[in-house]
């Protein structure tokens, strides 16, 4: 039985046994709305995509034809990720597309935050149309429309981002398996169906990827200290227990440098803001408490094995005054 929406009566899932019940119905559904037909499925290896991606794999098997597009704003090993959980190890059929220099190309020199969104959103579709358009036979695209996203769009709140977009001549039936899904549950199903803990229980990221916290005019150089930093940020949270703890935690790379010393030489070079929330739904956050001796060890870390940084700095700022994103 496919829901449009979420039934007043239906239960919360919380538990492995009533995850596998709604994967085993969904499975049964998908099956007979997509028949023999070829499913179409933009994964970017978020919690969402990627759960809808298992899903489809376990029901529709190769009629599913999933699209990573990387654009070079993804943190670090995350297409790798996708590739070996997919490709490797679930045997999707997956095209991937290296659309890196394309993104930064457009990317160069632009320094308002709207705007970069704005070139980042619309070639990602560009990119995925012309994926689209070489492949015969699509009638269906996958989604990771969440219920969270049709109440938020009902209510003015956000414009429903799913289906966003694509070139009116590309009318796709949608497919939604984790529609009527609340995000704790989506979590739960896609461990039952076998997606590692890194994918499942990630933190959230948004969609113009690190692009917004390389603020102004994203360089290759900087665009890299943000990675790099962001990637020591993640290794440290995980061996100190705070994964799930903190609600959110990056790195941010101003375009603003200051002197410092390296090797007993000057060294003019960026600082870089660490930035840690609490929050329950993101509409306000306060600033986690964090121990004295990670900082520093972090701090040290990512000032020797970044090139480029020489400063790392606490952004103490909740919000209100500040919103949990630089751009
Ligand atoms: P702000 O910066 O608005 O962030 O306090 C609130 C939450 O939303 C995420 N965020 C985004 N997610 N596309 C997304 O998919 C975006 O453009 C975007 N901007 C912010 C942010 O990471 C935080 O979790």
């Amino acid at each position: 039985m496919v829901f449009d929406r979420r039934p007043d009566d239906m239960v919360r899932i919380t538990t492995p046994e009533l995850a596998d019940a709604f994967i085993e119905e969904q499975i049964k559904a998908l099956r007979e709305q997509i028949g023999d037909k070829k499913v179409l499925l933009a994964l970017s290896g978020g919690v969402d995509s990627s759960v809808v991606a298992a899903m489809l794999i376990k029901a529709v098997g190769q009629q599913l034809v999933c699209v990573h597009v990387n654009h070079g704003l993804l943190r670090k090993g995350e297409p790798e990720q996708v590739i070996e959980v997919f490709r490797n190890q679930m045997n999707a059929n997956l095209i991937y597309v290296d659309a890196v220099d394309r993104f930064l190309d457009k990317l160069a020199g632009v320094t308002d935050p709207e705007t970069k969104r704005k070139i980042i959103g619309g070639e990602f579709i560009e990119v995925f149309a012309e994926e689209a358009r070489k492949l015969d036979g699509i009638q269906f695209l996958g989604q990771g429309t969440i219920w969270p996203d049709i109440l938020e769009s009902e209510n003015g709140i956000k414009a429903h981002h799913n289906a966003g977009g694509l070139p009116e001549d590309m009318n796709f039936e949608l497919v939604e398996p984790v529609k009527i899904l609340f995000k704790d549950e989506v979590r739960i199903v896609g461990k039952q169906l076998g997606l590692p803990d890194g994918m499942v229980y990630r933190q959230p990221f948004p969609g113009p990827g690190l692009g917004v916290r390389c603020p102004g005019a994203i360089t290759r150089d900087r665009l890299e200290a943000v990675r790099e930093s962001d990637a020591i940020l993640r290794e440290e949270f995980a061996k100190n227990d705070l994964e799930g703890k903190v609600w959110q935690y990056f790195t941010v790379v101003p375009d603003f440098k200051s002197t410092g010393i390296k090797d007993g030489k000057r060294a003019f070079e960026w600082c870089c803001i660490v930035r840690a929330i609490i929050t329950t739904d993101v509409m306000t956050a306060t600033v986690a408490e964090l121990p004295h001796d990670l900082m520093v060890h972090i701090t040290d870390r990512i000032t020797h094995e970044v090139p480029g940084i020489n400063r790392v700095l606490y952004d103490f700022t909740p919000k209100p005054t500040g919103t949990v994103e630089y751009e």
